[in-house]
């Protein structure tokens, strides 16, 4: 009889705890989340994956039999067909510097259906009159290529092979890093592009920092969806050694 009151304050003590625990961590995943659209733009049916995918009638990709650039997981949007200027630099190390690579490859062109602004984000299911346009490549603004320029973005959609690692010096190497996103793989499983299932060429992609679906490995209270914060420059440390 007399354990009893202590039990219980035990038990209110440990519920507050866990309370306390819960309202301190983001609650991860696409649910709320900024691409959580059915939400955002007054879906009627309050859908959330229609907005890019679709379980049937879905786009395929061009290269479909040899697993190219192309890169379609039952896609529910039109591609963008803007032709954009790619980032460059003099002091790229990349090999093709003038033209770091030629256009957004895989799941960055994914992206670009929504943040070139050029496609409607309530264009899907084979139904392109949407009216929500992203607008303004300003900080602060989520259309990124202020229509066709991805000049003044980090470099996306270029071959991040041993080469590169070993000429730059300062990059780390994508092949024995663990990532943090999914402690156990390596930099380059888990974040960098296959571009073509099992041929070993990998790129680096905007899926390299951002998780779109806000999943588990996301940076916590909604930092950009990125895999790391950008406190302490975690995010750019991750694969620069600097
Ligand atoms: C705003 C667009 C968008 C929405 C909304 C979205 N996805 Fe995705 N999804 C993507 C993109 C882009 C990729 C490919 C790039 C990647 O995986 O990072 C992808 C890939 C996937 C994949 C294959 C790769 C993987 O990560 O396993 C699955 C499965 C998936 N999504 C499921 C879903 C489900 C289920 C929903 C709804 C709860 C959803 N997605 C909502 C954009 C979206
Ligand atoms: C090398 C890492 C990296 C890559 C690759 C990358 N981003 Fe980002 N992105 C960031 C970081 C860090 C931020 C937050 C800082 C900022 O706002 O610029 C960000 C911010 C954003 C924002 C919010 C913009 C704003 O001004 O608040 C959008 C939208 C975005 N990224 C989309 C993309 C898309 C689309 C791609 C591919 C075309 C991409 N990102 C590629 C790192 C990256
Ligand atoms: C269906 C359209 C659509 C697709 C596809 C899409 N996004 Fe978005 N994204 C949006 C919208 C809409 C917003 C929110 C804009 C706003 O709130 O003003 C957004 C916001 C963002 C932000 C800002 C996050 C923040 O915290 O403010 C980032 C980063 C981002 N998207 C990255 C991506 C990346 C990376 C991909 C591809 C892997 C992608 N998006 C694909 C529509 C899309
Ligand atoms: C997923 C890995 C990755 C992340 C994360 C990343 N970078 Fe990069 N970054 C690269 C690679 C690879 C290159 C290409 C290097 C080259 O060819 O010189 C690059 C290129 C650059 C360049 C261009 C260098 C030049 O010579 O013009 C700058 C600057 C840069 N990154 C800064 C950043 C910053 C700042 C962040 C954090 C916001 C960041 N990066 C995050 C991998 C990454």
């Amino acid at each position: 009889m007399k354990k009893r009151p202590l039990r219980w304050l035990f038990a209110l003590a440990c519920f507050a705890g866990l309370t306390a625990m819960m309202a301190g961590s983001a609650v991860a995943g696409i649910v709320g989340s900024v691409h959580d659209l059915g939400q955002a733009w007054g879906d009627p049916q309050d859908r959330i994956c229609v907005f890019c995918h679709t379980p049937h009638h879905a786009q395929v990709p061009s290269e479909e039999n040899n697993w190219g650039d192309d890169y379609k997981p039952l896609w529910n949007r039109p591609d963008s067909t803007i032709t954009y200027t790619m980032y460059t630099s003099q002091t790229i190390t990349h090999s093709d510097r003038d033209n770091i690579h030629r256009a957004p490859t895989g799941p960055s062109k994914l992206c670009l259906s929504c943040h070139d602004g050029s496609i409607a984000i309530d264009s899907f299911s084979g139904n392109y009159m949407g009216t929500h346009y992203l607008v303004g490549d300003d900080f602060g603004e989520n259309q990124i290529t202020g229509v066709d320029s991805l000049h003044n973005d980090h470099p996306i959609s270029f071959v991040w092979d041993d080469t590169l690692t070993n000429n730059d010096g300062e990059l780390v190497d994508p092949e024995t890093t663990l990532s943090p996103a999914h402690t156990g793989k390596t930099l380059q499983q888990d974040l960098l592009w296959e571009t073509g299932k099992g041929t070993g060429v990998y790129k680096l992609e905007c899926s390299s920092c951002h998780d779109v679906h806000n999943g588990p490995a996301a940076v916590a209270a909604g930092d950009n969806l990125l895999y790391l914060p950008q406190e302490r420059g975690q995010i750019c440390l991750m694969c620069h050694k600097k």
